[in-house]
């Protein structure tokens, strides 16, 4: 009788351990799958509004709450991105031949490994494989403030002409 009651809690003992160690395992594998989940898939908008076309002075504005620079010629605007076309970093604008008459020309730096734009984004040296992008620039029907959309580039001659 003693050895039969030995028999089953070790039988008992034997299973209890199997399947604590199954779990174990699942709740490991379990917490490896989370970690490799992001918390949130939080995407920043993708239009931006600008604000009035008015406070764009001529020539060259970087934009503080968007990826562009936008260009003033008179009534006549277009979006670049600021962003290199070699890994990403923003690039710096550069101003040449300041003078009062006319507003300087400008080219674009990038600091991470020193590709050079011209005023125009075409790529001039170093590894970038492209030009800058240029945005669709348009004022939005419910408030009339120049906006950008990120995700919809268009050809180098296009302009938002007001
Ligand atoms: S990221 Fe701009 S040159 Fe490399």
């Amino acid at each position: 009788m003693e050895k039969q009651e030995n028999r089953s809690r070790r039988s008992f003992l034997k299973w209890f351990g199997f399947y604590t160690f199954l779990a174990a395992i699942a709740a490991q594998f379990a917490a490896i799958i989370r970690f490799m989940m992001p918390n949130g898939l939080v995407k920043p908008p993708h239009v931006i509004k600008l604000g009035p076309p008015q406070i764009y002075s001529q020539g060259v504005t970087l934009v503080e709450n968007a990826p562009v620079f936008i260009f003033r010629r008179d009534h006549t605007f277009y979006a670049m991105s600021t962003i290199c076309t070699h890994l990403g970093c923003t690039v710096n604008e550069i101003h040449k031949d300041v003078t009062n008459e006319a507003p300087a020309s400008v080219e674009f730096d990038c600091p991470c490994h020193g590709s050079r734009y011209d005023e125009n984004g075409i790529n001039m040296s170093g590894p970038a494989p492209k030009p800058l992008p240029r945005f669709r620039l348009f004022l939005a029907a419910e408030d009339g403030q120049l906006t950008v959309d990120l995700q919809e580039t268009v050809q180098r001659d296009f302009r938002l002409i007001l």
